[in-house]
């Protein structure tokens, strides 16, 4: 049985060009600063984003660590979306390893607000800690996939400026927030301080994320790392599939979302999936199941070939990427169709 895999965009695995760009790779110590392929790899990061210097991470998660710990640090709080992966997924690193305390806002399509941000702001008051950083999630994984608007970040950016709160973006699918938008990286970046993107997620590389901001933030995060233990060597090997994945992977992107706005469409003619496909702007597409439990239904899609994850009782999720063609995707929908349950 042919399986599609549709559990996450980071299932997929490196094309034979990636694999031949990773094995010619220069390498040198990357500690030392001299690894040639991951110092390009930074430099074109900085570029895309529109910041002064960026710097190589294993993951997501310690690309997002490392900002909360230096623009939020120790008994500061930061103002996150509820359902934020750095709240959710990331064993609370948030407070354990950077000591700040997230307050946690639910915002309508994860999308945050001056209006819901203001009442967390804590009052200068000796008894209070201070608000100090502001996360964006964008894409937002856990609210669907979804995207700000260019209005929303600027209102965002205004509104920390104005109370000298720094800005961090989760950009784990930057380029999946880019490519729905049509608003270009550096436009989004402006109103944060600092971004960090995933390679190992939509652009097909299997590891590797940047974090980007300024000159002297990326120097002071290059120790960080270091005491995460993020230090690494020849990572060049691995930093060459990343510069393969921004020179080969962001324009078809735009696959990803239409595959996903494919499926989402055949699952809402089902009478057991409810969701609205207009809903559907980038790869990741999430219904509901209200008739069933969500973990029968991910297992009896199992049953069809087809891989996804329950998020709750009623929810099932589904994510398309690099490895699923637009030809799987049509397959996908016509087992969904004809899916009884
Ligand atoms: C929105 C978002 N941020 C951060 C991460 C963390 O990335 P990693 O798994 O590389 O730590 C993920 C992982 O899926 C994610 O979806």
């Amino acid at each position: 049985m042919k399986i599609f895999d549709l559990r996450s965009d980071t299932v997929t695995k490196p094309s034979p060009g990636m694999r031949k760009a990773m094995a010619e790779a220069e390498v040198g110590d990357d500690v030392y600063g001299e690894d040639p392929t991951v110092n390009k790899l930074q430099d074109m990061a900085a570029k895309l984003t529109g910041k002064e210097a960026a710097l190589y991470v294993s993951t997501g998660s310690m690309g997002n660590l490392i900002p909360i710990y230096l623009n939020c640090g120790a008994g500061n709080e930061l103002l996150i979306e509820a359902r934020g992966h750095s709240v959710q997924h990331e064993l609370a690193g948030v407070s354990a390893l950077a000591g700040s305390l997230p307050i946690m806002i639910a915002a309508p399509h994860g999308i945050l607000t001056p209006e819901l941000l203001t009442p967390w702001i804590q009052p200068d008051a000796y008894d209070h800690a201070r608000t100090r950083l502001i996360m964006l999630e964008n894409t937002h994984n856990a609210a669907g996939g979804t995207v700000y608007t260019l209005a929303a970040l600027r209102e965002i950016g205004a509104f920390a400026r104005k109370r000298n709160l720094a800005v961090h973006i989760d950009g784990a699918r930057l380029f999946n927030a880019v490519t729905a938008s049509g608003i270009d990286a550096q436009t989004i970046c402006r109103e944060a301080d600092t971004v960090t993107f995933c390679l190992s997620k939509g652009l097909g590389a299997p590891v590797g994320s940047l974090l980007c901001g300024s000159r002297a933030f990326i120097a002071e995060a290059r120790r960080v790392r270091k005491m995460l233990g993020g230090g690494m060597r020849q990572a060049g090997i691995i930093a060459a599939a990343g510069i393969f994945a921004l020179e080969h992977n962001i324009e078809r992107l735009a696959e990803d979302h239409q595959n996903a706005r494919m499926i989402a469409r055949a699952l809402s003619a089902t009478s057991w999936a409810t969701l609205d496909p207009n809903d559907v702007v980038t790869n990741i597409l999430y219904f509901r199941t209200p008739d069933r439990k969500a973990a029968d239904v991910v297992k009896s899609l199992a049953r069809q070939g087809i891989l996804c994850w329950d998020m709750g009782v009623d929810q099932v999720r589904f994510v398309t990427h690099i490895d699923l063609s637009a030809d799987d995707a049509r397959e996908v929908a016509a087992i969904v169709e004809k899916m009884k349950l």
